[in-house]
């Protein structure tokens, strides 16, 4: 799928941003491990050169893994002996991108088990990632809503405080309007109840781009759900392989029209992200928030007022991707621990399905 990478390319990448960002800049003497490989594990970064096609990186049989797992050993003990020799203002110069290249790589954790899922879903053997037996499935606990009065709303990161992506900078005010978000996540259940009211057969529900998709690409269910003949789920697809089906389990692998169509449907509405995030920081918070599936918005991937990227090549790191994608809040069960904030900015395209995305609802108050 073009969308996605091979773990081997993902392994590489995290190490090319170490080697081309930290130690080749800022470490004297470092040589890079072999320059052949810098077009091939630069992602999107124009001021850093020419780059391999995302579409092609399957086909990328050299350099091997253990060509790979080298390049890693390599550049984790050239960093490491970076830090522990570097003068104050060598260190001080490189201290932010090694944060920085810490937390791309945590990114990419995720995304390498979202793109093995994919790949192995389309394996007719359908293999498991985990041989264990599946954890119970993450379980949206809350009912009800939680309301609020609407006003003024601070949202964001102040910079110094932690860190932080540049999207998530500055820290600035928002007006809310008052409203209810669900305290808890949709279920597959709940979901179930819309495919069975022909949510994916009524026009009216979805966005036409949605509905396009829809048409164009058979949807009929979320990615990974297998159906009976009478059309009952029965099984869904993960990280354990083919599970059974479970009706409490937070609805995952959703596009943004899947979940815009699903809160029309419900008479509700997709919350706005700092809606999402007013609800995060209030004293008596909603369920499940974080370390289940990550929740679409109704808010475009934006940039906040006086929004400035990252100095240098990383200048390329988000502010470039800010038009036509969607913001997704919280973090899922696949996010590295730690990661996540309540003013942290998850973005893709709307009809993006492979990521762990489900959703809340909210409503008008
Ligand atoms: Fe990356």
């Amino acid at each position: 799928m073009p969308d996605t990478s091979p773990a081997k390319w993902h392994l590489a990448h995290t190490t090319w941003f170490f080697e081309t960002l930290v130690l080749l800049p800022h470490a004297p003497g470092y040589r890079a491990v072999d320059e052949r490989w810098m077009r091939l594990f630069n992602s999107y970064y124009e001021a850093l050169g020419p780059r391999h096609p995302r579409p092609q990186r399957g086909l990328l049989s050299r350099p091997s893994t253990a060509d790979v797992l080298g390049y890693r050993a390599g550049v984790d003990a050239a960093l490491l002996h970076f830090i522990a020799e570097a003068d104050h203002d060598s260190f001080d110069a490189a201290a932010g991108l090694i944060e920085l290249g810490l937390q791309h790589e945590q990114q990419h954790q995720e995304l390498l088990l979202t793109d093995v899922l994919h790949a192995f879903s389309l394996n007719p053997l359908l293999p498991a990632l985990h041989s264990q037996p599946a954890q119970r499935p993450a379980v949206s606990a809350g009912s009800g809503w939680t309301r609020h009065g609407g006003g003024l709303a601070a949202v964001g990161t102040a910079s110094g405080v932690g860190f932080a992506f540049d999207n998530e900078t500055p820290r600035h005010q928002v007006v809310l309007q008052p409203h209810a978000l669900a305290r808890g996540l949709v279920t597959n259940g709940e979901f179930r109840d819309f495919i069975a009211d022909s949510g994916y057969r009524r026009p009216a529900l979805w966005l036409s781009e949605g509905w396009s998709s829809v048409q164009s690409q058979g949807w009929s269910a979320p990615l990974y759900w297998q159906l009976q003949e009478d059309g009952q789920p029965v099984s869904e697809f993960g990280l354990h392989g083919l599970q059974p089906w479970q009706a409490e389990a937070a609805v995952c692998h959703l596009s943004f029209f899947e979940a815009a169509a699903y809160a029309e449907w419900a008479g509700a509405r997709l919350p706005t992200e700092f809606e999402w995030e007013a609800a995060a920081t209030q004293a008596d918070p909603p369920d499940d928030l974080f370390g289940s599936v990550w929740q679409w918005t109704r808010s475009s991937y934006d940039p906040y007022p006086g929004f400035r990227p990252h100095t240098g090549a990383v200048a390329e790191y988000n502010g470039k991707f800010m038009v036509g994608q969607i913001v997704l809040r919280g973090s899922s069960l696949a996010t590295p621990p730690g990661h996540a904030r309540k003013s942290y900015r998850n973005f893709f395209p709307p009809g993006a399905r492979w990521q762990f995305s489900g959703l809340r609802l909210a409503r008008d108050l």
